[in-house]
């Protein structure tokens, strides 16, 4: 699996957020996209994820261009910043959902939906919580639902921004390994939007250093401490273990 962003463009009322970005995700690989308020983060993700479009540039999947596929076609999941579940289906029928509306031509039969729905709960350690609401939930049980729920469909990309923004520091450093034990053994590629350094560090494999809509660094945690390209990127990464 190998996922190919080149040269992205993107203006919003004239002005360039993204200015010629490129980004790759190798199998398996976990790439954090890691910048300042307003550096064009969202943008770039909402453009992988094909809920926008980029005014110019490339998206390539395996060799595929996907530039102008709809979202819906990428098989791609996606968590989003306020991990909103849906409020009316228990954890089950939130984690099932996407499987259920998918197409007849790819839906999987109804047994093996729940088959699906009962492993994700096991993988998330939550069996015993498969009938409560989203109310009934804490904010970290909530984020793990919204995990399974992204990976029920087993995408072939898995796109998170700022999953944990909502959560104290102290849910946030556990569920990080969560997230990495479920992206790994789900074996699939990974881009998290974060404006924190430190969780960053944690969960890479490479950080995509973004700022003023340019991905300044692109590097693996090691290598953008030993050799930051510049002051900006040596401020970012200072203070980090
Ligand atoms: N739909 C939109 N219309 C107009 N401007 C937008 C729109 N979406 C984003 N922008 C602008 O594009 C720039 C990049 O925004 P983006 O949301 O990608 O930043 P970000 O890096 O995700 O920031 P944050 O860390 O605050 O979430 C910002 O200046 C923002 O105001
Ligand atoms: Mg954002």
């Amino acid at each position: 699996m190998t996922f190919d962003a080149t040269d992205i463009h993107k203006s919003y009322h004239g002005t360039e957020v993204l200015k010629g970005v490129s980004l790759s995700v190798k199998a398996g690989e976990f790439v954090a996209l890691l910048g300042p308020s307003g550096s064009g983060k969202t943008t770039l993700l909402n453009i992988i994820a094909g809920l926008a479009h980029a005014d110019a540039g490339a998206l390539s999947f395996d060799g595929e261009d996907i530039t102008r596929q709809p979202a819906g076609a990428r098989h791609f999941g996606m968590v989003f910043q306020n991990y909103a579940l849906f409020r009316h289906m228990n954890v089950a029928q939130n984690i099932g959902f996407g499987l259920k509306v998918m197409d007849r031509r790819h839906r999987p039969p109804a047994a093996e939906i729940r088959r699906r729905v009962a492993e994700l709960l096991e993988m998330i350690e939550l069996p015993h919580l498969a009938a409560r609401f989203p109310a009934q939930l804490s904010g970290g049980q909530r984020q793990r639902v919204a995990m399974a729920r992204a990976l029920a469909i087993r995408p072939r990309l898995l796109l998170m921004d700022e999953p944990f923004s909502a959560l104290d520091a102290q849910v946030r450093e556990s569920l990080r390994d969560s997230v990495r034990e479920l992206q790994r053994k789900a074996g699939v590629g990974a881009i998290m939007v974060t404006h924190d350094r430190a969780e960053a560090w944690a969960l890479a494999d490479r950080i995509a250093v973004m700022d003023h809509g340019r991905i300044v660094q692109f590097d693996t945690p090691h290598t953008l401490r030993r050799q930051p390209a510049s002051e900006a990127v040596r401020y970012l990464v200072q203070g980090v273990a």
